[in-house]
């Protein structure tokens, strides 16, 4: 197992790209299973997670060949096997995006129920019933979600309610919009996610022959078509990324200049920043909202704020704990509130063993700010509670060994490079070199 080895308290400097969106991605690959014809998709990051989709695919039938410039084509040459096996969904839940384009295209599926995981229980009962509410019939057996679509062999439109406990789901309107491109007649998402990842979706699938219209608000409406062509795609930027690259330039006192910057996706972060003392200025030419030049100045001082996670456009779950990681600098108390995932949180212990101060009742988090952190072995536990203990570490006195970085490789594409890249001390190290790290 590899492990993250930062030196603390590098002053960042210099330009980092963002990567495509593994968010976005994923949906847009499992999409690809929705047409006979060609599908390219171009700035696909090459993640672990991505890599996961393309093998899942490739057993559904679908081989993905990745070009070193990042695209990622792919083509369906059986359509004979449609189970998503538990051994691939227990290592990625976004598996579950497979589901609604193989009960529309092929009639039917089987995919295993993804568990819980470190970020809380994560149901998909929402999926379930937008897909049922299109006439799919669905069964659990053996730990499997088993799909079929009506006798005529097609969906069938219908207004659909994804509101949740806690919002809508993203990967749940991502599911029922990709099975309701293919049904006979009007489907009404109401409720439906807002985030920028299901515009990029409903942006492919409408390059594709798709009839979609409200996608970014909370009422999609798709009219059904009969079949659906090849396209060619490119992916959004990363948000998450953009804004974990916010907070290693803020908690630093540095300054980085982010390329294609998805600034229109990211008011909430960015505003957020500009209370906690943080510049954000986009600069350059590019007229493209979603891959702006911006560069992010941190001042040395950093103020206290209130923040709640909340859907797009809220501020992002996924950005809670990078956040939090930079407030236990800042000056006085901040409320955080994470109303997407309440138990996400894991981050909270490893950063106190840093000698951050945070005080957590229930869903909330009181983050008293220090005036200092100190290097010290820590857990990754789940991709952006990773990324948090990183953004520490580069501010923190003396050493600290990130343990079982590979959930950052999950979503964050050469991270450490990157990061060294504009100054950071950081290497990648197996874990059995470094003392003190947990093999
Ligand atoms: C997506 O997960 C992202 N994953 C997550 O990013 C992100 O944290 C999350 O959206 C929220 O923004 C991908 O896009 C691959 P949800 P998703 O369904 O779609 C509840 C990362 O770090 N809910 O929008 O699975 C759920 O428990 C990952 O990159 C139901 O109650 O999340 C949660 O409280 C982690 N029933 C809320 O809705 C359901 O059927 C939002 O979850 C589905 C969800």
């Amino acid at each position: 197992m590899d492990v993250f080895v930062i030196e603390g308290g590098r002053r960042l400097n210099g330009r980092i790209r963002v990567n495509g969106s593994k968010n976005a991605a994923l949906p847009l690959l499992a999409a690809g299973l929705l047409t006979d014809g060609d599908v390219m998709l171009r700035g696909v990051p090459d993640l672990s997670d991505i890599r996961n989709m393309e093998r899942l695919l490739g057993e559904l039938g679908a081989p993905c060949e990745r070009s070193a410039d990042g695209s990622v084509s792919l083509k369906v040459v059986d359509d004979s096997d449609s189970h998503a096996r538990y051994d691939i969904v227990r290592t990625m839940r976004a598996s579950i995006c497979v589901l609604g384009p193989l009960v529309a295209k092929r009639g039917g599926a089987r995919v295993s129920l993804p568990g819980g995981c470190a970020i809380g229980q994560r149901p998909v009962d929402l999926h379930l019933r937008g897909l049922e509410a299109l006439g799919a019939r669905i069964e659990l057996e053996g730990g499997d979600i088993i799909a079929k679509a009506p006798e005529s062999g097609r969906l069938v439109g219908a207004t659909v309610f994804l509101g949740g406990p806690f919002g809508s789901t993203v990967l749940g309107t991502a599911n029922v919009m990709s099975a309701a491109v293919l049904a006979d007649g009007v489907t009404v998402i109401e409720s439906a996610a807002c985030e920028p990842e299901i515009v990029d979706l409903a942006k492919m699938l409408t390059a594709m022959g798709a009839r979609i219209e409200g996608a970014g608000s909370p009422r999609i409406t798709i009219t059904g078509v009969e079949s659906l062509g090849g396209v060619d795609h490119r992916v959004i930027p990363d948000r998450i990324e953009a804004g974990t690259y916010m907070c290693a330039a803020a908690i630093t006192g540095g300054e980085l200049t982010l390329e294609d910057c998805p600034l229109d996706a990211m008011m909430a972060a960015t505003d957020a920043l500009h209370h906690i003392g943080v510049r954000v200025d986009a600069v350059g030419s590019s007229d493209d909202p979603m891959r702006r030049e911006v560069v992010v100045t941190g001042s040395g001082e950093l103020s206290s704020v209130q923040l709640t996670t909340q859907p797009h456009p809220g501020f992002p779950t996924d950005l809670q704990a990078q956040f939090m990681a930079l407030l236990t600098l800042a000056n006085g108390n901040s409320v955080i509130t994470e109303k997407i995932f309440p138990e996400r949180f894991l981050h909270v212990a490893e950063l106190c063993r840093m000698g951050a101060s945070i005080h957590r009742q229930g869903a909330t988090a009181v983050v008293t700010g220090v005036e200092k952190l100190t290097g010290a072995p820590v857990m990754a536990s789940d991709l952006r509670a990773s990324a948090g203990l990183v953004i520490a570490a580069l501010a923190a006195r003396g050493t600290t060994v990130v343990n079982r970085v590979y959930h950052i490789d999950r979503g964050y594409e050469s991270l450490e490079t990157k990061l060294a890249e504009v100054g950071a001390m950081i290497r990648r190290e197996t874990a059995e070199s470094v003392e003190g790290a947990a093999v």
